[in-house]
């Protein structure tokens, strides 16, 4: 039977209660969107890894408040059960916290998200609470940050010395007391993700943190096999959607050079008599 009972904050937690796995996706428009809602996800994230899936930049780093708006814009549209999340992108939330709620309250109102997501703990706490008490959910982010890359010495796995493991479990708990409805734990050893989930009362996503997190987060590009070349350990590739694509699109190339297409099927009418009286004009020169 096909679940179309919209996702709120409060089946989340009931679902990490109970021990029920949380599927979360990636997802950039309309299309996407609509196909992961009618599988059955939980929450689709408007990840501000359209950087580099879609605009095919080397970071996340550039993307813009507009970007994200209009990617969200189209995910909403898309989606109508799942819960959807939207990234809020690097300098949106940095300079200050009027800013901050500012740029959360333009995902909700113009782009039409659920909730926000916030890479980092430490100084991003006061501008998680502050777009709390504006009344929109926030979803946090700890472990490998890619908007905070260069200063984690790159894209890497975090938390893999005993202190450093410890401060992402210290980094979690913070979140969850600043207010956030669930955790994304991206890149850090199972056992970290473990005794993170163990410490917090709220569902953590994991990204390359092992299997004891109350979910799992994937990139639809990774996912979905649509980018060719080499991807992260934590990525599970589920098709291979590169090579499928690429087959149609030599197909239509194919047919196009030889005439095939279009064929009658795809053609226009017109009634007998028009046709008559129009083949009967003089051709007009040049
Ligand atoms: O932007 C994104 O896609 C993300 C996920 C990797 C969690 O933040």
């Amino acid at each position: 039977m096909i679940n179309t009972t919209k996702t709120t904050l409060p089946m989340l937690a009931e679902m990490r209660h109970q021990g029920r796995k949380i599927a979360m996706v990636t997802a950039y428009d309309a299309p996407s969107g609509r196909l992961a809602d009618a599988a059955g996800v939980d929450v689709v994230l408007v990840g501000d890894s359209a950087g580099t899936t879609v605009l095919a930049g080397t970071s996340t780093v550039p993307v813009t408040m507009e970007e994200m708006v209009v990617y969200t814009r189209g995910v909403s549209r898309g989606v109508p059960r799942a819960l959807v999340v939207a990234d809020m992108p690097f300098g949106s939330y940095q300079v200050s916290e009027a800013a901050a709620v500012e740029n959360a309250v333009r995902l909700v109102k113009e782009g039409g998200a659920d909730a926000v997501k916030l890479e980092g703990a430490g100084r991003t706490l006061t501008r998680i609470s502050g777009i709390i008490e504006s009344g929109i959910p926030v979803m946090g982010h700890i472990g490998l940050t890619p908007q905070s890359a260069t200063m984690l010495g790159g894209l890497k796995a975090q938390g893999r010395t005993a202190p450093a493991a410890r401060r992402l479990v210290e980094d979690a708990v913070a979140l969850e007391r600043a207010g956030c409805f669930a955790i994304v734990l991206e890149a850090m050893p199972a056992v970290v993700g473990e005794r993170v989930t163990a410490a917090v009362k709220v569902p953590t996503i994991g990204i390359g943190a092992g299997p004891a997190c109350s979910g799992q987060v994937l990139v639809w590009h990774d996912l979905l096999g649509l980018i060719a070349g080499p991807t992260p350990r934590f990525v599970k590739q589920y098709a291979s959607l590169a090579s499928v694509i690429t087959h149609a699109l030599e197909a239509y190339v194919e047919d196009v050079r030889s005439g095939v297409f279009p064929a009658a099927a795809h053609e226009y009418g017109m009634p007998d008599a028009e046709r008559a009286r129009f083949e009967s004009q003089p051709a007009t020169r040049k």
